[in-house]
């Protein structure tokens, strides 16, 4: 079977998944959509596709399509991506949103009742955990090499010198990095955090969270959009009673430490992935693997709830933030 395609939204991030589309080979970019005729229009050339410049469009044109790349951005960078969700979703078709799921939360928890009331997969595309060193961690944690879990560390930053909203940061980059401290953790119980702006900002540009999990794990996130450069992307660090990893830039260096031992294990560049932007193709490898099967909605692998929970964890944060208290999500 062939997988027919419509990317809608078709700016840098949607030229990205289009890309990973035109080069599998079962898939078939059918429909690209933008509200911006000339960037459908060009797209529609570049991957010799029909163009489209709205949903609505799209769907009355009775064209078929099996699954939909949702690449709008807006506020926050995902205050468009509820209405032509909702129109997807409202005509059955299976949806891979990009992150935030939305910086509205109401809006957020309509679109995953929406899919989960139509039966329909409903995917996000947190990317940084569909790396082969993340899998490789992963195993060694449900493998109990690590023993028992007791903290997850995390730190996310880039150079983002965008002043649009004041919660901008937080909404928009860390979907990323709560969605694998949660891969590796599981749901989150309480949260409390504090703030920074950086220098000549407006905007919330620096965070500090402390994290309980509900299995009793404790977390901590840093995050900022005054970094980036040299301090690189992203660290992971997860440390259990028996031994401990260090994840770097999420699929480049994977180090294994056993707590009684020196003798450390370090994996560089696993499944040859050579740096993040190839985990793109990953995650939407895997979407369209899904997809393909047929798997149930539940099984979706980065799903819109549990993208649904990390922004539900988001607004907690800046609650704390707001209240200067510890905030309970249970
Ligand atoms: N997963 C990642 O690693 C990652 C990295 C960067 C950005 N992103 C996300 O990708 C998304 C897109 O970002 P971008 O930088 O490509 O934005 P962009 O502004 O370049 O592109 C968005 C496009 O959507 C179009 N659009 C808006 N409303 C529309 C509608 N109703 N129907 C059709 N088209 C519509 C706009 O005209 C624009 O061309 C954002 O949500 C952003 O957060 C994800």
């Amino acid at each position: 079977m062939t997988l027919r395609i419509a990317v809608v939204g078709v700016g840098r991030i949607g030229n990205v998944h289009a890309g990973v589309y035109e080069k599998h080979p079962e898939c078939e970019l059918v429909a690209v959509s933008d509200a911006i005729k000339d960037k459908a229009d060009a797209a529609a050339e570049r991957y010799n596709a029909r163009a489209f410049y709205s949903v609505q469009e799209m769907l009355s044109s009775g064209i078929r399509i099996d699954a939909a790349s949702m690449c709008t951005a807006g506020v926050e960078n995902g205050g468009d991506h509820y209405q032509p969700t909702m129109e997807l979703l409202r005509a059955g078709i299976p949806v891979l949103g990009e992150k935030p799921i939305s910086n509205n939360i109401d809006e957020a928890r309509e679109m995953v009742a929406l899919a989960r009331e139509k039966g329909l997969r409903y995917g996000i595309n947190l990317n940084h955990r569909f790396t082969p060193a993340a899998l490789r961690a992963k195993e060694w944690v449900d493998d109990g090499r690590l023993g028992e879990l007791n903290i997850i560390n995390m730190t996310m930053w880039i150079n983002n010198p965008n002043e649009s909203s004041p919660w901008f940061h937080i909404r928009a980059l860390h979907p990323h990095s709560i969605d694998v401290m949660r891969y590796f953790g599981g749901d989150v119980e309480k949260v409390q955090a504090f703030f920074k702006k950086g220098k000549g900002r407006n905007i919330w540009s620096n965070v500090q969270v402390n994290m309980l999990f509900e299995k009793g794990i404790i977390g901590h996130l840093t995050g900022s959009y005054d970094a980036g450069g040299s301090y690189g992307l992203e660290t992971l660090e997860v440390v259990g009673s028996d031994g401990r990893f260090v994840l770097r830039e999420a699929c480049e260096h994977l180090t294994f430490c056993p707590r009684f031992s020196r003798e450390s294990e370090t994996y560089d560049y696993l499944g040859g992935m050579m740096s993040f932007g190839e985990t793109f193709a990953s995650r939407i490898g895997r979407w369209i693997e899904q997809n393909l099967q047929e798997v149930a909605p539940e099984a979706i692998d980065a799903s819109g709830e549990d993208a649904l929970k990390v922004q539900t964890i988001i607004e907690a944060i800046i609650e704390s933030w707001e209240k200067g208290t510890v905030v309970d999500l249970s």
